[in-house]
């Protein structure tokens, strides 16, 4: 039982190949002096959280389908066409598709079990206008672009969709959706306030989970995972089995740790702190993984998005705020003889994180463990769906610097970094 989570994570957690940009030595062998090489297991789905590695987490949620980021279509019953945002957004909705695709695929934003806003295509949010017609304009979602799902006794699939009037949405015809459908319904085929829906993607990550359950709940829940899912004698079971090091994910949040932004919870740094001081008295070492940045760095759950955007480097504010988590990191760890490494960024995606924002954010970040450590690498993740040798120039410039590359030979045949395996997989 307890060898589980362990097992689960030396065969899905695909340890990336270290080579140290330090004069072209493996980092196994620069850390020679005081072991022969890193064999490390990575702890992945402990500090944060995937929703594969432990789905059990997830099932306390009400309406657990309807997460941050859950993908819906949405079929009217009446008229036999999907809902779409012209143009993908920043118009009309209508209701005159016959397929369904990206126009007419809309995301969850949560608000509690049954409240909702709807994200399109280009990102803006369905609302109602004034004259009762519902569109795709705001760019931030308020009051008039929340709505509440109102599922069928008995078939979960078929829904009404209340407006913020009170009244529910309709496709009276195939051209325009109003707001103006009374509470009277036959849940029939006739209704034109009845929808189908399809679910199309979801995403079980912290974001998800926190905002799920709510913060109070969220505490609950997290701090017994982090309790019971990585304990002392796993880390004893790593050092007996021959390992001598695990590398550890973590999320931004855990810089403003006991008290992080909504909706996530603290008490994953008493978490961290503990790892350190199993890692001291087993004689492991570790490698702090910055796994989730503000703003997320891939659209991946284990970035902690809310809706599979990626919006990490794209204004400075997200890389000074991501030093300051790096900062804080090499600062509370420093002086540990088990910190081997910090890794300033996993799996950043490109083209969305750009060269020219991951350098700068990589300078920056060496700098700051730099200000803490002279002796703990500093591990430079390359881009994802990018060349892996890209950053090889940039990385052999710093002394004890560390370029990761992500070789995903244990999931499918063809090596794939250019094209990651699922949309969930793990880094
Ligand atoms: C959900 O939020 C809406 C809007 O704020 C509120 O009216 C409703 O009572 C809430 N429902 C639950 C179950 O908390």
């Amino acid at each position: 039982m307890r060898l589980l989570p362990l097992l689960l994570l030396v065969i899905c957690s695909p340890w990336p190949l270290l080579q140290s940009a330090d004069a072209g030595r493996t980092l196994a062998e620069a850390g020679a002096a005081r072991r022969p090489r890193v064999r490390a297991v990575s702890l992945g789905g402990w500090l944060v959280t995937e929703g594969w590695v432990k789905p059990s987490l997830f099932d306390g949620i009400p309406n657990n389908d309807l997460l941050d980021g859950t993908q819906l279509q949405f079929k009217s019953v009446a008229r036999n066409r999907y809902l779409a945002a012209e143009q993908g957004g920043g118009g009309a909705i209508v209701a005159d598709r016959e397929q369904p695709s990206g126009w007419e695929t809309f995301k969850l934003w949560r608000i509690n079990e049954t409240t909702f806003n709807f994200r399109v295509f280009g990102n803006q949010f369905v609302g109602v206008d004034i004259s009762g017609r519902v569109v795709a304009t705001a760019t931030t979602p308020g009051p008039s672009e929340t709505f509440q799902l109102v599922r069928r006794d008995g078939d979960k699939t078929r829904v009404r969709i209340r407006a913020p009037n009170g009244l529910f949405l309709q496709a009276k015809t195939m051209d325009s959706v109003t707001a103006d459908h009374s509470e009277d319904t036959n849940w029939g085929d006739d209704d034109p306030s009845v929808f189908v829906t399809n679910s199309v993607a979801h995403l079980q990550g912290e974001y998800q989970l926190c905002n799920g359950y709510g913060i109070r709940k969220a505490r609950q829940v997290l701090r017994d995972h982090w309790r019971t899912f990585i304990t002392e004698s796993d880390f004893s079971f790593i050092a007996s089995s021959g390992l001598n090091a695990v590398r550890i994910p973590v999320g931004w949040w855990i810089a403003s740790d006991p008290r992080p932004p909504r909706p996530f919870v603290g008490g994953s740094l008493r978490a961290l702190d503990n790892a350190f001081r199993w890692a001291e008295k087993y004689n492991l070492d570790i490698i702090v993984d910055l796994h989730a940045a503000p703003g997320s760095q891939n659209p991946y759950e284990h970035s902690a998005t809310r809706d599979g955007s990626q919006e990490w480097g794209t204004r400075d504010e997200s890389i000074a705020q991501t030093v300051q988590v790096i900062d804080f990191l090499a600062s509370r760890y420093a002086e540990s003889p088990s910190l081997l490494a910090v890794s300033l960024l996993n799996s950043p995606l490109a083209p969305g994180a750009t060269l020219r924002s991951l350098t700068k954010y990589y300078r920056l970040g060496y700098d700051a463990v730099r200000r803490h450590t002279r002796t703990a690498y500093v591990v430079m993740p390359a881009r994802l769906a990018a060349d892996d040798t890209e950053l090889l120039g940039f990385a052999g410039r710093f002394s004890r610097a560390v370029l990761d590359v992500h070789y995903y030979n244990l999931f499918s045949a063809a090596r794939s970094i250019a094209s990651p395996p699922t949309r969930t997989s793990t880094s």
